[in-house]
């Protein structure tokens, strides 16, 4: 199956690595950006593509259904405020853009026939469960305002499955990292320690460090998102995104200096963030099972090629 696919957050990290190869798969797309935090020039390769079109509008816009006028066959749903810390500042934001503009995307899905809604939910819902990896059927437990909006977004996919037949994917991601993530105090902590070690400025770890996380490589997550939105199907099917070992903040701060070798950066400890989740790794098992999908890319691999992409943006 090709077709008409919309892309919410096309110029974000994830959004347009996924936009470059949906159009790369045969798809026409359309993608929707606010350019708050995406960068048009994520999309160069993909706007001298014809069948590509951008549009700059927030997602909450009313205008959508006037600029989207033609039948949809999936939408894949992106867009969001990712950052747990602007969630705890800023949690008002986060749900207008997490929920109203999930309900809102569901609401063009409807009325534009679409048959498919893919959403990329998080591995924040989970909070801290006690058992490891954490599977799908774990206990949600938000821990900050980002994960709460995270699962009211699940919840209303999932009404619109069923009340309007538009089956949903979710998707629950873990921590995704490569190139064109953004570096700011909001952004993924890879992209953070990468940048800190080649400006020679301190690497920032809160608290002591031994919080854990498992990185899944972008072209990973983008493989297992066109998967899910191809497969078949009449039942939502809710599935993790991880990587497949996990690694303490401060283990990673060591390995990412031995990569800049030239840093005269050093580790220092700020305070634990609010709202942190201590532990987080997914079981893949449902997701190699259902997309017949695992994780491709080595940690260390998807370290190196992001430390360069970095470089060379710097130089
Ligand atoms: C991340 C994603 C979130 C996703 C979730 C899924 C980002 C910004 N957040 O949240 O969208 O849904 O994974 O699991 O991509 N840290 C430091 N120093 C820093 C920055 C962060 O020590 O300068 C620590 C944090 O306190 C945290 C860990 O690194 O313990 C990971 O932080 P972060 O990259 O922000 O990701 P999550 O909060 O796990």
């Amino acid at each position: 199956m090709s077709g008409t696919a919309v892309v919410t957050g096309a110029a974000g990290f994830v959004g347009s690595h996924l936009v470059d190869n949906l159009l790369k798969e045969g798809f026409s797309v359309i993608g929707l950006d606010s350019l708050k935090t995406g960068q048009r020039t994520n999309l160069d390769e993909a706007l001298t593509h014809d069948n590509f079109r951008f549009e700059e509008v927030d997602i909450c816009s009313k205008d959508l259904l006037k600029m989207l006028k033609d039948p949809i066959d999936i939408v894949f749903h992106l867009a969001a405020i990712s950052s747990v810390k602007l969630s705890t500042e800023n949690p008002i934001e986060v749900n207008r853009v997490n929920v109203d503009g999930t309900l809102n995307m569901l609401e063009v899905a409807r009325r534009r026939n679409a048959g498919r809604f893919v959403f990329s939910s998080s591995a924040a819902v989970y909070g801290n469960p006690e058992v490891l990896p954490i599977s799908e059927g774990t206990s949600l437990n938000p821990l900050s305002p980002y994960a709460a909006s995270k699962i009211a977004a699940e919840m209303y996919c999932r009404s619109y499955g069923h009340l309007h037949g538009i089956t949903p994917t979710i998707f629950r991601y873990f921590n995704v990292f490569g190139p064109r993530q953004e570096y700011s105090e909001y952004s993924g902590v890879i992209s953070i320690f990468i940048n800190q070690g080649l400006k020679n400025l301190d690497i920032t770890v809160d608290g002591d460090g031994s919080q854990t996380r498992s990185f899944i490589y972008v072209d990973d997550v983008v493989k297992a998102t066109i998967l899910g939105g191809r497969k078949n199907g009449s039942n939502e099917l809710v599935l993790n995104l991880s990587g497949t070992d996990s690694i303490s903040i401060l283990e990673l701060a060591k390995r990412i200096k031995e990569y800049i070798p030239e840093s005269t950066s050093t580790i220092v400890h700020r305070n634990a963030r609010e709202g942190d989740v201590k532990d987080s790794i997914g079981s893949m098992e449902r997701t190699s099972a259902v997309l017949g999908f695992s994780p491709a890319v080595h940690f260390n691999t998807g370290l190196e090629s992001t430390v360069s992409w970095y470089r060379s943006r710097l130089s």
